[in-house]
């Protein structure tokens, strides 16, 4: 068995309790090869109203159609369970992030290709998320759909509440967004088509 499962925990961050690490007997890359797939975490990053679940949505039925097995984690949807219990602050946001990254980590191992949708405002945050993963799995795909473009569309009417100042720290008004730099693939869905910008992260996804 490979040991390549050796939790990051143990190398970044010293464990809070007593826990002791159990090695699992199957290896990730067991599991990756019973499905037949090589499992990545696609990480989509970008302002509300830029695409975002859009765009995770129409890779996520085009991975299905495939035959891939794929499964999307989405903002407004983890907002709803898991993480419910968490605001917009910055450091409620960074717990937001933190908490998705173990659980795309997990899924990664178990074999999936996780499509991941989420404002993540903050470079340090997903920084942390990519260094969770190994080299070449992680994904990072900005939206860098201009902010007048996102007012524009404002699919939740969100953007105008914030305006009007109903909404505290909204991202692009009141709260910042920090433009990635290295991402793997820049998309502006007021240029490029859907369609487009699926076959753009399958390109990537494929090398
Ligand atoms: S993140 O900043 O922590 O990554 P996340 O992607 O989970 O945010 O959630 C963003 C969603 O929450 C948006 O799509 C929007 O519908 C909603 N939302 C509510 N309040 C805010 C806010 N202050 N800023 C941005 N989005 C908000």
């Amino acid at each position: 068995m490979s040991d390549s499962n050796t939790p990051y925990e143990l190398k970044n961050i010293h464990l809070p309790s007593n826990a002791v690490w159990h090695k699992c007997t199957v290896s990730p890359q067991e599991r990756a090869q019973l499905l037949g797939q090589v499992p990545r975490c696609i990480w989509l990053t970008g302002l509300s109203g830029s695409g975002k679940s859009t765009i995770a949505n129409a890779l996520d039925a085009t991975l299905h159609e495939a035959g891939i097995k794929s499964f999307l984690l989405d903002g407004d949807n983890v907002r709803h369970g898991l993480n419910k219990d968490l605001g917009m602050t910055e450091t409620d946001r960074a717990e937001n992030i933190r908490r998705i990254g173990e659980v795309a980590k997990l899924m990664v191992d178990a074999g999936l290709i996780v499509i991941c949708a989420f404002i993540s405002p903050y470079k340090r945050d997903r920084q942390m998320v990519r260094s969770m993963f190994h080299h070449g799995q992680f994904v990072e795909a900005y939206l860098e759909t201009p902010l007048s473009v996102c007012e524009e569309r404002d699919p939740k009417g969100l953007y105008k509440k914030a305006r009007a100042g109903v909404i505290k720290q909204f991202t692009g008004i009141s709260d910042p967004y920090e433009t990635p730099e290295n991402a793997e693939i820049v998309i502006d869905t007021s240029r490029d088509s859907v369609t487009d910008s699926v076959k753009r992260i399958l390109q990537v996804l494929s090398q």
